[in-house]
């Protein structure tokens, strides 16, 4: 790495939310409302996301939003009827937290009007990020507050260049739903150097067992890499397919690095995974954690009964 590219790179202050997909997965509840406004414990999904690009650094978010999109930018916006009848019963704390959303982030929307793939998605945010290197938080992956990431991400960048993806070794019966990544170890125990991407290997087919989760910090080349990748897997225009492209470059966008994490993450799309979301950090939470694990407790008690 060029030492004197490091030092002239600013750092990145801009984050991509896409949350412009059907969630399928969770049909009928996400008939009317986007799934990233399913509420975990009692703060929608998406707002998880944004706190964490916050914490990051990361003050300027751009939302890729589909139909039902009203709900995603009112959760953001300031609701002035709500706020006054609070302020009017002396209810100090649930208005704070009714403001935290709005404060959070300069928050900005576009539309993907046709969901033709994560990569596509992707693309809509390029007349906001220009040409500088930007993160993508998927609306629906739920990274632990306690267990950071995308600011490791963010330093892996400043640090190699090009883009870095995160990778989570998953058990290898999993991998085909998944993007797997073929890689190298490089110097540092959590990086490795990404040689190659297959969107949902058909089982045998994988590379490996590290699996792509949902944060990309990446180089605005990938705006061209997409737009030059046709149609992949679901016949969708996928993010891994221009990433693989860019994997096998070492500069352009390239090189592509991994980081490999180990904490808690939640894919709040899918039913299991937004169950045990709940439930851990409900257990976690100092309000409700105490009275809710005593009923957890008993429940699993009388369940292993049966
Ligand atoms: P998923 O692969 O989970 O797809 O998208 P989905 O359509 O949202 O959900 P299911 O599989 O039908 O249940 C991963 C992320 O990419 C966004 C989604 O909103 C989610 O955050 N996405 C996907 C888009 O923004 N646009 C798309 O065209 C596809």
């Amino acid at each position: 790495m060029v030492r004197g590219m490091t030092e002239a790179r600013t750092r990145i202050t801009k984050a991509v939310i896409p949350a412009a997909g059907l969630g399928t997965r969770f049909l009928p509840a996400t008939k009317a409302t986007p799934k990233e406004m399913l509420p975990v414990v009692d703060k929608p999904a998406i707002q998880y996301v944004v706190e964490e690009a916050r914490a990051a650094n990361l003050s300027d978010v751009l939302m890729i939003t589909g139909r039902n999109k009203r709900a995603l930018e009112d959760h953001f916006d300031r609701n002035y009827e709500l706020e006054e009848a609070l302020t009017r019963k002396g209810d100090e704390s649930r208005l704070a937290r009714v403001r935290e959303s709005s404060d959070l982030a300069t928050m900005h929307y576009v539309r993907q009007g046709d969901p033709k793939g994560l990569g596509h998605a992707v693309l809509c945010a390029e007349p906001h990020v220009g040409d500088q290197s930007f993160a993508v938080l998927l609306g629906d992956d739920l990274i632990d507050p306690r267990d950071p990431l995308l600011s490791r991400m963010i330093d892996i960048q400043e640090q190699f260049g090009g883009s870095v993806i995160a990778l989570m070794e998953v058990d290898p019966a999993q991998i085909h739903l998944y993007g797997c990544a073929a890689i190298v170890p490089t110097a540092e125990a959590d990086v490795v150097r990404v040689t190659d991407l297959v969107e949902k290997p058909a089982a045998g087919e994988a590379p490996s067992s590290y699996a792509i989760i949902g944060r990309y910090v990446l180089d605005p080349a990938v705006f061209d890499a997409i737009k030059k990748t046709p149609p992949g897997r679901g016949g969708e225009i996928q993010l891994t397919d221009a990433l693989r492209e860019m994997s096998h470059r070492d500069d352009d966008g390239g090189p592509v690095h991994g980081v490999v994490f180990t904490g808690r993450r939640y894919d709040t799309g899918d039913r299991g995974d937004y169950l045990r979301a709940i439930v851990r950090l409900a257990c976690e939470r100092e309000d409700l954690g105490p009275d809710f694990r005593t009923w957890l407790r008993s429940y699993v008690t009388e369940e292993m009964q049966d």
